[in-house]
């Protein structure tokens, strides 16, 4: 898990920032979903995957990240987006404290599939003994 500077091309007619499958993140894009419209104090997340990888970017406003390793937890604040979070596979997560109009974009690195959500924080903790 670790926050990923992406490249911003400054213009005097607006900022362009981009991103390749395994160039600025370590994995191929196979799905893109974005979460908006959150109303206050709602968390979403509350979960983890198997085997799915994330990178989540606030293109707009600011939310935080809570990450967890079954071990130590990590709040990353994310509000610019030429910024993203990298979330390797077997990490528990929410996302909180959404500002209004924050618009969440996550890429991901397998198509959706339920079977890769451990959605039970003892079954997540069991899984990684
Ligand atoms: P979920 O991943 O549980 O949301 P959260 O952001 O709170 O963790 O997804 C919510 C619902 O949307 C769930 O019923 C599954 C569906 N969904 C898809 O069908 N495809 C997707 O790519 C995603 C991310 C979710």
């Amino acid at each position: 898990m670790k926050i990923l500077q992406l490249p911003k091309i400054t213009d005097e007619r607006g900022n362009l920032s981009f991103i390749e499958g395994n160039k600025q993140i370590p994995f191929e894009i196979k799905r893109v979903f974005w979460i908006y419209d959150v109303p206050g104090g709602e968390v979403r997340g509350g979960h983890a995957y198997r085997e799915n990888q994330e990178f989540i970017i606030a293109l707009s406003g600011s939310f935080d990240v809570v990450l967890n390793d079954g071990k130590n937890e990590q709040r990353f604040n994310l509000n610019r987006s030429y910024y993203g979070l990298y979330v390797p596979s077997m990490i528990w997560r929410s996302m909180e404290n959404f500002s209004t109009n924050s618009l969440a974009l996550i890429l991901s690195s397998t198509k959706y599939s339920e079977e890769d959500y451990i959605r039970d924080l003892e079954q997540f903790i069991t899984t990684l003994q």
